[in-house]
C-alpha cells in the first residue's frame, strides 16, 4: 500500500509539535525540508529544529535536503534524528560515496533528482539507493502546480527498477493532490509526500484514505 509522508513545510511551523500530532494518525513518515537559500531560492530549518521535533513523534522523519555541500552535514542530520536521508543528485560530485556515508551511519540513503535531471542519469547508483525522490516541482516552495511530464518520468524509473529485480521505494514530491494521486501509484509512485494536501485542506484524512484504499475519486 502507498505510503504518505507529510511535508511540515506547509504546516503551521510556529506550532510544529501540534501540528504533527494533528495528522499522525493518517501518515506514515514526515518529511522534512532542509533549504539553504544556495541550492534552492528559500531558507526553511535545519539541526536544532530537528532535534526539537525528533522528540515529539516516532513516525520516521525523512530529511530532504536541498543544500549545497551535503556531505558536510549527513552525519549530523542522522544524529539528530533522521531515518532517511535524501541528497540530491544535482549537488554533489560524489554521490556513491555520499550514499555509502549515510547507510554506513544506519539511515536510508534516497536520491532526488529535479524535474530537469533525466532518469538515465540515475543507472549506476540505482542498485544502491533505498529509494529515489521525483521532484514534480522545482524545489523551495510548498503549494506549487505539479509539473506533468513528471509522471512519464515516474514510469520509466519504474520500469527500470523493475527490470533489475529492485525494491527501490519512488517517493513523489511537489504538488501532490486528489487529482493526481492515484495515477501516481499505478504508474508506480510508492511514498507521495503532501504539504498542502494534508496541512491546507481541512478533508486530508478523507482524501488520504481514499488514496490508500485505491478507490480513486478525482483522476486525471
Ligand atoms: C518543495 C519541497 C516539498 C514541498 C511539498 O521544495 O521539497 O516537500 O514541501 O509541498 P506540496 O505538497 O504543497 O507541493
Ligand atoms: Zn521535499
Amino acid at each position: 500500500m502507498v505510503k504518505i509522508a507529510a511535508s511540515i513545510l506547509a504546516c503551521d511551523l510556529a506550532r510544529l509539535a501540534d501540528e504533527v500530532k494533528r495528522v499522525e494518525h493518517v501518515v506514515d513518515m514526515i518529511h522534512f525540508d532542509v533549504m539553504d537559500g544556495h541550492f534552492v531560492p528559500n531558507i526553511s530549518f535545519g539541526l536544532p529544529v530537528l532535534r526539537c521535533l525528533r522528540k515529539e513523534t516516532r513516525l520516521p522523519i525523512v530529511v530532504h535536503l536541498m543544500i549545497t555541500n551535503p556531505e558536510d552535514f549527513v552525519d549530523r542530520f542522522i544524529e539528530e534524528g533522521a531515518d532517511v536521508v535524501v541528497v540530491h543528485y544535482e549537488t554533489t560530485h560524489h554521490l556513491h560515496r555520499l550514499v555509502h556515508q549515510i547507510k554506513d551511519r544506519g539511515a536510508k540513503a534516497f536520491v532526488a533528482i529535479n524535474p530537469h535531471t533525466p532518469i538515465s542519469l540515475l543507472s549506476e547508483i540505482i542498485v544502491d539507493v533505498d529509494g529515489v525522490l521525483v521532484m514534480s516541482v522545482n524545489p523551495g516552495y510548498s503549494g506549487q502546480r505539479f509539473i506533468a511530464r513528471s509522471l512519464e518520468k515516474i514510469r520509466n524509473l519504474h520500469k527500470m527498477i523493475r527490470e533489475q529485480g529492485l525494491e527501490t521505494e519512488i517517493m513523489v514530491d511537489g504538488g501532490v493532490n486528489e487529482e493526481n494521486a492515484q495515477i501516481l501509484v499505478k504508474n508506480g509512485a510508492t511514498i507521495l509526500v503532501m504539504g498542502y494536501g494534508i496541512f491546507r485542506n481541512e478533508n486530508y484524512e478523507k482524501l488520504i484514505a481514499t488514496i490508500k484504499s485505491g478507490r480513486a475519486e478525482f483522476e486525471v
